[in-house]
């Protein structure tokens, strides 16, 4: 049976990007039983690699990010939520993986290389954040999942476990699982764009609705949402593609929400239709899509609320699952350096191999 492993670096709340490109998968996935278990890890030391002059600022959002799994729907009773520095067998994991890489495999990587120009490093780039591939590399193996769910952007750390696991069953016993990776189902979901229609939902482009917005957020929000630039008037043709609005619709609309909230037209087809033959204003589109939001999100925001009156309990839960998750990180390891034959004292002396 399957074993799943994904995470994310607490470096903000969650947003409504994060909502569709993963989060309600995570929830479906947890809910159907079909996997044998489920990790969900807060990347705490991957975020400092980045961070090492804002420590507050992850510590803060380890919380956020919790209640934000905690009220879609991630059950730890289900699975297992943990911190990413609570398992210190992940650092020992990747200190040999090390070995298994050249530095030029690392300087290959384009994820990296894209995050290195995004943030300006030029020749000042730490050494965690240039080798932190290796040390998802040791996330994913520590708890032999074959299956990681991840946006597009996370496919070279994959591709680089893969070829860490082969060339370590290969020099050393097979005791390593090679993952795939489960991207979302469509391109609507994988990618939302922003607010102001950017390419991505991202914090640093203010261009977000957050799972924990009020109702007034949401509703001011989405009525500053781009749209068309094309169609000014109510009587002019519009776009619906590359329109966010439209791709919001794609991605949260279903049939019932035109019975409930809009029911003169049956499905979000017919209503494409009569915006592209014209007619169809931006407010009504904007009304219709602030509706369908409040109702998705409602439930989120109030589980949220109930949730961080009582962070105790949140801290809780990570503590015990961060427990478990390090049982199992260390049996890995143990298994790790028998195959390695660096389990010296293991058994009677000075074991051989
Ligand atoms: N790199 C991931 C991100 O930025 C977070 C992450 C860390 C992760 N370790 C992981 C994701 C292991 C999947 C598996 O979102």
């Amino acid at each position: 049976m399957d074993v799943i492993l994904t995470g994310d670096r607490p470096t903000g709340k969650l947003h409504l990007g994060h909502y569709v490109g993963s989060l309600k998968r995570r929830v479906e996935m947890q809910n159907s039983g079909k996997y044998e278990k489920i990790y969900i890890m807060i990347a705490d030391a991957q975020a400092l690699t980045d961070n090492a002059d804002d420590i507050n600022k992850v510590r803060n959002n380890i919380s956020e990010v919790a209640l934000d799994y905690l009220s879609c729907g991630l059950n730890p009773e289900k699975s297992t939520i943990f911190i990413q520095s609570q398992i210190p067998e992940l650092c020992e994991l990747s200190f040999y993986y090390m070995n298994l890489v050249t530095v030029s495999r690392l300087q290959r990587n384009p994820t990296v290389k894209n995050e290195i120009q995004m943030r300006g490093f030029k020749q000042s780039i730490p050494v965690g954040f240039f080798t932190y591939p290796i040390s998802q590399a040791a996330d994913i193996t520590a708890f032999k999942a074959n299956l990681v769910p991840v946006g597009e952007d996370q496919l070279p750390m994959i591709e680089q476990t893969r070829e860490i696991v082969r060339s370590f069953n290969t020099l050393y016993d097979g005791v390593l699982v090679e993952p795939t990776a489960v991207l979302p189902e469509n391109s609507t979901c994988s990618r939302l764009p922003g607010l102001d229609g950017a390419a991505k939902m991202s914090k640093s482009l203010g261009n977000c609705i957050y799972l924990s917005d009020s109702s007034n957020d949401i509703k001011k929000k989405i009525q500053s949402m781009f749209t068309d630039p094309t169609h000014l008037r109510v009587e002019d043709p519009g776009h619906t593609e590359n329109n966010p609005v439209f791709i919001y619709l794609d991605a949260f609309c279903r049939d019932e929400h035109f019975a409930a909230f809009l029911p003169s037209y049956k499905n979000l087809e017919e209503m494409k239709e009569h915006y592209r033959r014209g007619g169809l204003g931006d407010g009504t589109v904007k009304k219709f899509l602030n509706e369908i939001l409040q109702s998705e999100l409602k439930p989120i925001r109030e589980k949220r609320e109930m949730l961080s009156g009582d962070l105790g309990q949140v801290f809780a839960m990570l503590k015990k699952g961060s427990e478990h998750a390090r049982e199992i990180a260390a049996q890995t390891l143990d298994e790790v350096k028998s195959a390695m034959g660096i389990n010296y004292y293991k058994g009677n002396g000075f074991c051989k191999r």
